[in-house]
């Protein structure tokens, strides 16, 4: 199959990238973090997350980081939401700070729900029932994550059909598009190929997205195999920041600037810009007094001296 021309990068560092950092960012950081991506030409953010402070406390300024925000035109703003409480608070700001895309989330494996989100499979599907319907009536995109699509912390592989299952609950209770997600980075180009095509037995490849963490090094690999499948969505993370505070020792989505710098080697289209991206990393990485988790990024520093 013909390798897409054309990819669109989602970057989630500003939410799944930062919701495990034990120092607390600034609202004002974060909200700088999502100009520069915007300025390095993303097209889409994950901003942040309405979950729930006692949780995840790094996301409890959601609101804050929310209404800071410029917004560009043409540029999805997107948030993570686990329940009707997180979306009320969504939405209890003023339109003009409504996302434009909510983000519900489960898990193919029921260990990691429990977890997670403390409670199974079956009840986080009833749970999103009626925020799916109640963002879908008011315009707003609903997407959805499916953690754990090959690998679990607790349960160690997952079967396809697991991923197949999650993928036909997601389409039954209306979900639009999914994200495959390789929560602790375990999968292999083969094994993601496996959660991908069972997911396209209930989405279209165009409603498909891939979340690929790097703990084992894998997630360039696996953005290709899915590239090979027609899959043209990603999700990643600037400087690769992140990790899961439900997932011991898993780190980060795959660098952004690494999927950009592999796209544009490809000749495939991304709409960002390189350098600014990069720009975008450090400045990040130097707020939180680290090294970019970035391989590009870390070359063409050190290139420029
Ligand atoms: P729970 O304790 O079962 O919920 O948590 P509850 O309904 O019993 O409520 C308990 C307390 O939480 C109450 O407060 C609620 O008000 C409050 P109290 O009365 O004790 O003072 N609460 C909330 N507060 C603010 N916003 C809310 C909210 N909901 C309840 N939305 C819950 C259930 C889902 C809330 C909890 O488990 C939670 O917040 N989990 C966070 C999960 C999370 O953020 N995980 C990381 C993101 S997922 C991820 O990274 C994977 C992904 O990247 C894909 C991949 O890589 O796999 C997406
Ligand atoms: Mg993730």
């Amino acid at each position: 199959m013909a390798l897409p021309q054309r990819v669109k990068l989602v970057d989630v560092g500003p939410r799944d990238g930062l919701q495990n950092e034990k120092q607390t960012v600034p609202a004002d950081v974060k909200v700088e973090l999502v100009h520069r991506l915007q300025g390095a030409g993303l097209s889409e953010i994950e901003v942040t997350s309405y979950v729930s402070p006692k949780w995840v406390p790094q996301m409890a300024d959601n609101a804050q980081v929310m209404s800071g925000i410029r917004r560009k035109p043409g540029v999805r703003y997107s948030v993570l939401i686990p329940n009707l409480q997180g979306f009320d608070a969504a939405l209890a700001l003023d339109r003009a700070y409504w996302p434009d895309e909510i983000v519900v989330f489960a898990a193919a494996s029921e260990s990691f729900s429990q977890r997670n989100i403390n409670c199974s499979i079956g009840q986080s599907i009833e749970r999103f029932r009626p925020i799916v319907a109640a963002a879908r009536e008011k315009g707003i995109y609903v997407r959805g994550a499916m953690s754990c699509v090959v690998g679990c912390p607790i349960e160690g592989e997952v079967a396809p059909d697991a991923v197949a299952r999650l993928a036909g609950l997601m389409k039954d209770v209306g979900v639009q598009h999914v994200g495959v997600a390789d929560t602790i980075g375990v999968g292999t180009p083969t094994k993601v190929q496996r959660a991908m095509e069972a997911t396209l037995k209930h989405f279209a490849i165009d409603d498909v997205s891939g979340h690929f963490h790097d703990t084992y090094g894998q997630a360039l690999a696996n953005t290709l195999a899915s590239l090979e499948m027609g899959v043209w969505q990603f999700d990643a993370s600037v400087a690769g920041l992140g990790g899961c505070p439900y997932a011991k020792g898993a780190t980060g989505n795959v660098a952004t600037e690494d999927v950009v710098y592999m796209l544009h080697g490809m000749g495939i289209a991304t709409g960002i810009d390189l350098d600014r991206l990069i720009e975008a990393g450090q400045y990040i990485s130097d707020f939180l007094q680290r090294k970019s988790g970035s391989r590009v990024a870390t070359a063409m520093m050190a290139k420029r001296g």
